[in-house]
């Protein structure tokens, strides 16, 4: 699946990168797509739990 942040949107709570290091991480007070072609779970789990809804994940 593909993983994206909305740069705009993200507030850098940073519940992302507490959730799937693996995938995010936070640069300049951003959450930053690591890798962006994935299949781990959690990268969805980031997305549910975003506040913003920041992040876009899809199949
Ligand atoms: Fe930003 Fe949402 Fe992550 S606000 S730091 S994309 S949880």
């Amino acid at each position: 699946m593909k993983v994206k942040v909305d740069q705009d949107k993200c507030i850098g709570c940073g519940a992302c990168v507490a959730i799937c290091p693996q995938v995010f991480e936070m640069r300049n007070g951003k959450s930053y797509v690591k890798v962006s072609n994935t299949d781990l779970e959690c990268a969805k789990e980031a997305a549910s739990a975003c506040p913003v809804q920041a992040i876009s994940v899809e199949a």
